[in-house]
């Protein structure tokens, strides 16, 4: 069952009724200010910091879910009727609603007793302010007389003191309503520099900004007493829950359109200038009136509009295909790129499931969202990159997390997590094979964000790799520390209080629970360190690190493998997890995954057997499980991994994350229809036929998906704002079509079905267009290129020439 359906020359997905399984999300802003936006017109925005700069409510856990938002109502004078034409918070009947959501921007649409109306929301570029764009249309055969009236509900700022301190917050609300202009100006008087507008281009009938007097008392946001009499109450919040509503009156003849834009903005006053006259507590208005004044004009807002399109065209462009697969292509150059986008802007801050008030960027997370969009945004990945190396610690270590604001590490996560500092090398070996940008390495980066402590970034890849060989274990594998990628594998913990955070909580000295995935990891972070040695000229170097990893890879070899499939970890007594030993969580995806993707046991046949194990004991048609079989119970010396019931999380769920480390895995088998196979098992596209099912956004990927223990097998939860996104868009582009940036050229290596005979790739590298087009001529894997005519050896497209902008690749497989 669906609930729309995708318009890929428009890149939307249009949504077609509003009574979604659960609430379907888009993002607007991509750059300092942001809003989450869902099909029935909910969400909130911020500026910057989800947290500390949040401009409106979003209402988390509620019942309805999605509560809050951007809502407009639309009141027919003649008959009393009202209703949202977003549906909510209403939920008055509408006759052909659609929400479209598309690149940066959403537009949802109704009618009513024939008066359409379709709202466009989006936040222009360069702007620290949202636009929605109403377009109200009379279809009737007679005139109407309409009133329209706004809302916003403003987050005093602080949304985590705006959701607990109220003995405090509900005494500090301040609004000043100028000109036709709100203005919220919570703690101006004191500390805040900034304040929030909302302003309309039409003139008003009247406003409101204390929520009780627009909603009227006992009642909700789904009937305010001011639009149900049609009349607003010019209210002036003092303290309580300010507010913007506008109430706006339109008399419209048969077959008349009129647009009205609302502008809601975040500003910022020069700290010495904030008051207007100077020694007054009003509002200095005159470097925000030039901006509000801009967008009353429809030219600006629709050439604003043009701009953000413009923007979008060049981000996607950078890497199209055409393939046999349709749900492959629109994620590929659509939505999956757009996804790893939202990686980057938001992090894993603000979602349907992240509140927004407590994660910073996660130092795994962050290095490994840059492999899905370091090409489309490389000046920013090298900032990001900078940015997070500045945050590890002298030791090598890294904190687990950082907050966006301060880039500073977060002392009450702290650090221990001993997979962290490898990921920096895998990021920064992606940035350097998309760019060629080996100035970076050279760039003086801090330990700790302390000044003083700069070195080359180069040396704190290396500091990486010496934190992992200072923290080996009994059997010669890396400890584990609080956890490894799996967050829940909690080996030094043994928490026995509840509500403890099995990441914080450290009972044991650490020395003896190792990991296996850390291993695998490391032969892949030890591996790319190397070969940026060696191409950076620094060939003992390349040679140590070089060994290291082989050296890795043997020891995981002896006593990383279980038999049938590689060993997960060794807990604190020695024991092995993920054994034919245990009883339980008898074998795990990450280790399979990692290793046969870094290419441990690749010549001996360990990997393709421990591949084999995966399709046998984990994969099920919605995706392949975290572990089997599901932890039945509460093991302490495990950790947070057996707290979830069966099939949920990291207890046997589909961490889509990790499905891809097995894609690839296939892939270096020469084994494209089992890699596509897997990839098209969680593909939300391919999936969106059962919606109800599936019942997240059939555009975006989730972090989990229900495994087969859980009564609800297949059902996704968490979408958006997981690592799911790069590694996905990471394995199809890279791998399974094969077209991969390497230090010295565009590789170009498909390992595809074998029903494919032929497909096509655009990819922008370094500055020139490759146009790819592959043709199959056999079985098999083999590869024969083409180079603007020019029969090449190898696989490797070298760069062409200086001043050439475009290449032809042929490509013959089989
Ligand atoms: C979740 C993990 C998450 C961790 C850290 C756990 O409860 O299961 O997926 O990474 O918390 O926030
Ligand atoms: C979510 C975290 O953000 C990610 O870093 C982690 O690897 C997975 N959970 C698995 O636990």
């Amino acid at each position: 069952m669906k609930y729309g359906y995708f318009d890929d020359q428009a890149r939307e997905y249009v949504i077609t009724r509003p009574d979604t399984p659960l609430p379907w999300i888009n993002y607007i802003g991509c750059q300092s200010y942001f809003g989450i936006l869902s099909a029935t017109g909910g969400g909130y925005s911020y500026y910057k910091d989800a947290r500390l700069r949040r401009l409106t409510r979003g209402r988390y856990n509620n019942v309805p879910a999605d509560f809050g938002g951007r809502y407009v109502y639309v009141r027919d004078n003649a008959s009393g009727d009202y209703w949202s034409p977003s549906w909510m918070p209403t939920q008055t009947t509408l006759e052909d609603y659609s929400c479209r959501h598309g690149m940066g921007y959403s537009t949802i649409s109704s009618k009513r007793a024939g008066i359409r109306t379709s709202t466009r929301y989006f936040v222009p570029l360069d702007e620290t302010l949202e636009i929605w764009q109403v377009t109200v249309t009379n279809e009737r055969l007679e005139a109407a007389d309409i009133s329209l009236f706004s809302s916003v509900e403003f987050c005093l700022w602080d949304a985590q003191d705006d959701a607990t301190n109220f003995q405090r917050n509900l005494s500090t609300g301040q609004v000043e309503v100028d000109d036709g202009v709100i203005y919220h100006k919570t703690e101006y008087r004191e500390r805040r520099n900034h304040f929030a507008y909302f302003s309309c281009s039409e003139e008003l009938d009247g406003f409101d900004t204390q929520r009780e007097d627009f909603l009227g008392a006992w009642r909700g946001w789904d009937k305010p007493v001011a639009v149900e009499e049609g009349r607003s109450r010019n209210s002036i919040a003092h303290g309580w829950s300010p507010i913007g509503s506008q109430h706006v009156k339109l008399r419209l003849e048969p077959g008349e359109s009129r647009q009205i834009v609302y502008v809601l903005g975040y500003h910022e006053n020069d700290k010495d200038d904030k008051f207007d006259p100077p020694n007054s507590q009003t509002l200095n208005k005159k470097t925000v009136a030039p901006i509000i004044a801009k967008y009353r004009d429809i030219a600006n807002v629709e050439s604003a509009f043009d701009a953000l399109r413009a923007h979008w065209d060049q981000l996607l462009g950078v890497y199209q295909v055409t393939s046999p697969d349709q749900h492959a292509d629109r994620m590929v150059n659509i939505w999956n790129a757009y996804q790893c986008m939202a990686t980057f802007n938001m992090s894993r801050s603000a979602s349907s499931f992240e509140s927004g008030i407590g994660r910073g960027l996660g130092f795994r997370d962050s290095n490994q969202d840059l492999l899905g969009f370091v090409h489309m945004v490389p000046s920013r990945a090298r900032e990001r990159i900078l940015d997070i190396a500045a945050t590890q610690l002298s030791s090598g270590g890294a904190y687990h997390q950082y907050q966006p604001l301060t880039k500073k590490g977060n002392n009450d996560i702290g650090g221990d997590f001993n997979d962290d500092p490898h990921w920096l090398i895998v990021g920064v070996a992606a940035y350097l094979k998309e760019t060629g940008d080996f100035s970076i390495l050279d760039a003086p980066v801090m330990f700790d964000c302390l000044p003083g402590t700069e070195e080359p970034l180069y040396e704190h890849l290396k500091r990486s790799i010496q934190y992992a060989q200072d923290r080996i274990g009994p059997h010669g594998l890396p400890l584990i520390g609080r956890a490894d990628w799996n967050d829940c594998l909690n080996l030094n913990c043994f928490s026995d209080t509840p509500g403890e955070s099995f990441q914080t909580s450290t009972s044991k000295d650490g020395k003896v629970a190792e990991s296996v995935f850390i291993a695998g990891l490391m032969v892949l972070s030890a591996r790319e360190l190397s070969d940026i040695a060696a191409v950076s000229g620094k060939a003992e170097d390349a040679s140590y690190y070089a060994k290291l990893s082989a050296d890795m890879s043997a020891t995981i070899c002896e006593h990383g493998w279980d038999g049938d499939w590689f060993l997960r970890a060794y807990d604190d007594n020695g024991n092995k997890i993920g054994s034919k030993e245990n009883d339980e969580g008898k074998i795990y995806i990450e280790s399979q995954g990692f290793c046969a993707l870094a290419g441990v046991g690749l010549e001996d046949g360990k990997a393709r057997k421990a591949l084999d194990s995966v399709a046998k004991h984990l994969a099920t048609p919605h995706g392949i499980v975290l572990q089997q079989p599901a932890y039945s119970r509460y093991y302490i010396e495990y950790g947070e991994i057996s707290t979830y019931p069966p099939g949920y999380k990291e207890n046997a769920g589909i961490f889509c994350h990790n499905n891809p480390w097995v894609i690839i895995g296939e892939v270096m088998q020469g084994n494209g229809d089992a890699a596509f196979d897997y990839y098209s098992r969680i593909c939300p596209s391919a999936r969106e036929g059962i919606s109800d099912v599936h019942r997240l956004e059939p555009y975006v990927y989730a972090q989990m998906i229900a495994g087969r223990d859980a009564p609800s097998h297949g059902e996704a939860k968490n979408s958006w704002l997981t690592g799911t996104a790069a590694w996905n868009y990471y394995a199809i582009t890279q791998w399974i079509y094969g077209i991969r940036p390497e230090y010295s050229g565009l590789r170009v290596a498909p390992v595809v079905p074998e029903r494919w005979t032929d497909f096509k790739v655009n990819r922008v590298f370094r500055g020139v267009s490759y146009d790819i087009s592959v043709t199959r001529k056999g079985a098999g894997n083999a590869v024969t290129l083409t180079v603007d005519g020019t029969v090449i050896e190898g696989d490797i497209v070298p760069p062409p020439v200086n001043g050439v902008q475009s290449v032809k690749v042929e490509a013959v497989l089989g």
